[in-house]
């Protein structure tokens, strides 16, 4: 396959911390939990941790819809969150990249149904072209035209999620 660069890795930093600085503006003297979306948003998660000055958690959730390049519309949770690590807290949902919007959409009704204090989203790309369901995030680093991407967490068949930039596919 062939893979060119998208977002190089200084961009990627300087637009995350960026992100990180808003959120903690918008959370001022309040704690927030980022809740990471796997495997995708690993990479993501960690930077903007780093770069985040507030007080904060992180917990994880796994669910999944894409075989190949497809998406295949259902939705599978693979590692659910617990009622106890959401009620009450300030959730903020991390993903890599929002597609047609459907796992977003369904994680933040998920989450509502535990009783957060508040949730938001927070999104490393996204493809807004390709939107099949009403949704849009709290939070955007980098909108992209309908690419495939792979890297810095976002794999093709689970491989180049070690890339340490955003590529995309070169067809
Ligand atoms: P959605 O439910 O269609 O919004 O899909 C979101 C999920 O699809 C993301 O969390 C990714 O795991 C995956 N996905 C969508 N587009 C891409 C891509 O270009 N590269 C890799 N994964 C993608
Ligand atoms: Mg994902």
């Amino acid at each position: 396959m062939n893979i060119d660069v998208l977002i190089n890795e200084k961009d990627l930093e300087k637009r995350i911390e960026e992100i990180a600085e808003q959120i903690k503006k918008d959370y001022e003297g309040e704690e927030v939990v980022f809740c990471s979306v796997l495997k995708g948003a690993i990479f993501f998660t960690v930077d903007l941790m780093k770069k985040y000055t507030g007080d904060c958690e992180v917990n994880f959730v796994r669910v999944s819809s894409y075989q190949g390049e497809n998406s295949t519309g259902t939705i599978t949770m693979k590692i659910p969150l617990k009622k106890e690590d959401v009620e009450n807290k300030n959730i903020i949902l991390v993903e890599d990249i929002v597609d047609t919007g459907r796992t977003f959409k369904y994680l933040v009704e998920y989450v509502k149904e535990m009783n957060p204090k508040s949730v938001k989203t927070c999104v490393l790309l996204d493809k807004k072209a390709r939107r099949v369901v009403d949704f849009n995030a709290d939070y955007v680093a980098f909108p992209i035209d309908d690419l495939f991407v792979v890297g810095y967490g976002l794999d093709y068949d689970e491989k180049y999620r070690n890339l340490p930039f955003v590529g995309y596919v070169r067809k």
